[in-house]
């Protein structure tokens, strides 16, 4: 190998390491006020349990199975909407069931408190109103029988479809911020704008 490309591939090792998102992020603070919104196509809404997180493969790869079965293990919970008997969509939320976590390594979360991630609609699907119909079950079950005070959910600035979903859902802009974090760690978080609501 030249030297120029060892260098190069260091470089890229390193960089690796480092990740910089910038998100908008929103909250919920009163269940009430979110949307119970009709879907444009006929979905139902399922909780992921340990018998039916294989079912994600109706859609994504088969990787995503382990990552399900972390989420269970963490006691994070998950809906999926189904159509036609397929599963369609996902989205999980992390409680915080400790004094405080940071959860995906970046996002503070104190007890009472949980955020929406890892949300997805199968693309031949998008637009119809999925996303909307599973946060807000996924919120019914996050206030109503997790009894939490307060639900985040986050996305990268310039997710147009993600913005959308959680504006029209009800949630409220909290800021928007950027997040440094270096081997999955959080070194650096700075507020860009903040939004008083
Ligand atoms: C983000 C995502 C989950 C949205 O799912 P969805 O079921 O299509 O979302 P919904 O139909 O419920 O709502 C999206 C809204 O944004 C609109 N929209 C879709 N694409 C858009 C775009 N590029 N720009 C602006 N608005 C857009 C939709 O029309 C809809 O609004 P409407 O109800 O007024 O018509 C889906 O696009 C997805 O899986 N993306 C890849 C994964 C991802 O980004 N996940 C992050 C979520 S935190």
């Amino acid at each position: 190998m030249h030297l120029i490309d060892f260098i190069n591939l260091i470089i890229q090792k390193i960089s690796n390491l480092f990740r910089i998102r910038r998100q908008q992020v929103f909250v919920c603070i009163d269940f009430e006020e979110l949307q119970d919104r009709l879907p444009r196509i006929p979905i139902s809404i399922e909780d992921i349990t340990y018998a039916n997180v294989h079912r994600v493969t109706d859609f994504r790869d088969q990787a995503r199975v382990a990552s399900f079965h972390g989420f269970l293990d963490q006691v994070q919970i998950g809906v999926y909407a189904i159509l036609d008997s397929k599963v369609v969509g996902h989205a999980w939320a992390i409680i915080c069931r400790d004094k405080r976590i940071k959860a995906n390594g970046y996002f503070r979360l104190c007890s009472g408190e949980a955020l929406i991630h890892y949300c997805n609609v199968k693309p031949s699907c998008r637009g119809c109103g999925i996303y909307q119909v599973m946060l807000f079950n996924l919120c019914n079950r996050l206030f109503n029988e997790e009894r939490l005070d307060k639900v985040y959910i986050d996305t990268e600035v310039d997710n147009n479809a993600a913005l959308r979903g959680m504006q029209k859902v009800g949630f409220r802009p909290l800021g928007q911020y950027m997040y440094f974090q270096f081997r999955n760690r959080l070194i650096y978080k700075k507020c860009i704008t903040y939004y008083d609501s």
